[in-house]
């Protein structure tokens, strides 16, 4: 076993694992490297380059555990969408109109990304680590889709799912699965742990995401609960969902950074937490990154947790910063903390 896969099984590790959202990507100067010569689907699509860039923070930092590189966008394109990269996901033709969600394929588990599976052997076959295999969650999909790409207020989204609420649920429906099978066929490959991306879930209201998200969300978790691999969910700006998010069927939630851990803690059922530095951070000095970095693992002292940003690492933090985080989480002594503070 590993440190990172006991604490997702709920283990109260001596130390706390520590990975780190978007671990790989753009505020690395090997990876920036790679892009000036492939594109972003490139890298995504060539097994090869898959493991040299899942690999590069693996080679650069004692991480707990790699994330496959790919994005919640790779399952898509066989769906029938074309989808572009700049920087972010732009769909050229966004899904405006139930008839437009009739004709979305649901297409078999072997013409999704069969590249992933190559991908996560050779990855396996060299990693140190254990290999987190992810997915977006269905709603964060839809919200992506429907919108046609990033936006302050996803407008078109939110109105969407008012007029069309069958439409989107038929949508939802297809996209759970597809998510489905290829977090499944992730697993087949070697993928150890799985972790289901809900970026935009805290957008909505509690009655919104009870009816939109958290039904599709559990119907993805159930289908993992036979393949022996701890599941885990993240859902950002999300403290008012928490009810609803305790009765999903995965064993790790991550918390973004807007309440502590030993706040948040009782109301996850005894569920791992993971999280929950604010990315912003590490964009200020060393002394800054040990005090909040051990302020976060203070607050984690009360049962498993498993250390990472409340979301994905920011572009332009400097790695020296991020190399001094792992060092600070790692040599964090766990039980020496708890005994100094009588706990
Ligand atoms: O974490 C990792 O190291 C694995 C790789 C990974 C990527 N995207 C690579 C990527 C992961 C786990 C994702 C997940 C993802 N993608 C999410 C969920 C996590 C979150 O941040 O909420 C979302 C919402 C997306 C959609 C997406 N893809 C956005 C908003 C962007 C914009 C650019 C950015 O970096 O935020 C992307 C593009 C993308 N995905 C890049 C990378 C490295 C940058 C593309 C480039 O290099 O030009």
């Amino acid at each position: 076993m590993s440190l990172f896969l006991d604490a997702a099984w709920g283990k109260n590790t001596e130390r706390a694992p520590i990975w780190i959202m978007r671990q790989a990507g753009r505020y690395l100067p090997e990876y920036r490297a790679l892009k000036e010569k492939y594109s972003f689907w490139e890298l995504c699509r060539t097994p090869e380059l898959a493991r040299l860039v899942t690999l590069q923070p693996i080679e650069r930092f004692p991480l707990d555990a790699a994330i496959l590189f790919q994005d919640i966008m790779t399952p898509l394109p066989p769906m029938g969408v074309d989808i572009d990269f700049r920087p972010g996901p732009v769909f050229e033709n966004p899904i405006r109109s139930a008839a437009m969600v009739d004709t979305l394929r649901v297409p078999e588990t072997g013409e999704i990304a069969p590249y992933v599976p190559e991908a996560i052997k050779l990855i396996r076959a060299d990693s140190p680590v254990p290999l987190i295999g992810f997915g977006g969650a269905p709603l964060t999909l839809a919200t992506y889709m429907i919108q046609g790409g990033g936006s302050k207020d996803y407008e078109e989204f939110r109105q969407f799912l008012r007029l069309e609420p069958q439409a989107a649920h038929k949508l939802l429906d297809k996209l759970t699965e597809v998510s489905i099978r290829y977090l499944k066929m992730q697993i087949e490959a070697g993928a150890q742990a799985i972790q289901l991306f809900d970026s935009w879930a805290g957008l909505h209201d509690t009655k919104t995401y009870a009816e939109f998200a958290l039904p599709y969300n559990k119907r993805v978790f159930e289908a993992l609960a036979d393949l022996d691999i701890p599941r885990l969910y993240i859902a950002v700006n999300a403290l008012h969902l928490y009810k609803e998010i305790e009765t999903l069927p995965c064993e790790v939630v991550s918390i973004d950074w807007r309440a502590p851990i030993d706040v948040v803690r009782p109301q996850l059922g005894g569920k791992t937490v993971q999280g929950n530095l604010d990315p912003a951070v590490l964009l200020a000095s060393k002394e800054i990154i040990t005090r909040e970095a051990e302020r976060v693992l203070r607050s984690g002292l009360g049962g498993a947790h498993i250390f990472n940003l409340g979301h994905g690492i920011m572009k332009q933090t400097n790695p020296e910063h991020l190399a001094h985080l792992v060092e600070t989480v790692q040599a964090f002594d766990r039980r020496r903390a708890r005994e100094s503070l009588g706990c």
